[in-house]
């Protein structure tokens, strides 16, 4: 029930970034209209629009869990995982708190950040949409950090469909690049804050090459998500910082190996 509760919540935010980006996919039951087929043409200062947008709300929730797993950590004055119970499941014991997953939360909100702002090397929001995001800022902050308080486990599924949503926005966009549809990304240069964060290699530091790094990422935040979603919220170490005993076995790992776009089971985590 807590993943249908998650899913129509993105299906809901979904349906307000559409409206609130001006933007509609087209679909076949369009047919020739070219009313329709006017609404749904996306230029590249469209696609940006939605991208910032996007990214300033997808940069909430890493932070929101990773900061209250760490005032929570702080207040019951314990690691972030129940390690006690975790070496006596797992034999594990380890000396540090190295398997907690608020640095894997807050890298993953630095992360949005820089896709944000590296979006806005290209385009500059006007009065408008700044009002809109600090709207919805406000609105999302307040929303998830209640909702995170009463179940992480369905914070994590929703933010793992949300990512979903992103890996599908950066799909269409690349599609479009793809079609000759956004000729003015065609030779565009990425940013140098993009080539200098992902140590992009001379020869791929396109636009395209740029959307193709961050659906990477994003693709990422959904597996670490799902994953995380799919666990103990108190007692499991969080498995994309872990050591695993067979190295040689898939398991999940910070790197894009083993992808896993549902994410791993908790057997397959632990
Ligand atoms: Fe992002
Ligand atoms: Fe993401």
């Amino acid at each position: 029930m807590s993943d249908n509760v998650a899913l129509n919540a993105v299906r809901f935010a979904r349906f307000c970034m559409d409206k609130a980006t001006g933007y509609r996919h087209p679909s076949e039951s369009d047919g020739n209209n070219p009313k329709l087929a006017e609404k749904s043409k996306m230029t590249e200062s469209k696609w940006l629009v939605r991208m910032i947008f996007l990214e300033s709300i997808a940069a909430v929730p890493g932070m929101v869990g990773g900061m209250l797993r760490h005032l929570h950590s702080l207040r019951r004055m314990k690691r972030d995982n129940g390690w006690v119970r975790t070496s006596r499941l797992f034999n594990r014991s380890t000396p540090t708190d190295s398997e907690s997953q608020i640095e894997t939360l807050l890298e993953e909100a630095f992360n949005e950040r820089m896709h944000l702002l590296t979006f806005l090397k290209l385009y500059s929001p006007g009065l408008f949409m700044r009002t809109m995001i600090l709207g919805a800022q406000g609105v999302f902050f307040n929303g998830f950090f209640v909702c995170y308080l009463i179940s992480p486990r369905t914070c994590h599924r929703f933010v793992g469909y949300l990512e979903e949503e992103a890996v599908i926005t950066y799909t269409r966009a690349l599609a479009d690049i793809d079609a000759g549809k956004l000729p003015l990304w065609k030779n565009l240069e990425a940013p140098d804050i993009a080539v200098a964060y992902w140590d992009m290699p001379e020869g791929h530091r396109k636009m395209k090459d740029l959307l193709l790094y961050v659906r990477a990422d994003e693709a990422k935040h959904r597996e670490v998500n799902h994953t995380l979603g799919n666990l103990d919220q108190k007692e499991d170490p969080n498995p994309f910082v872990s050591v695993f005993e067979d190295e040689a076995k898939p398991h999940p790992s910070k790197r894009l190996e083993n992808a896993k776009p549902v994410g791993w089971t908790r057997e397959e985590a632990l």
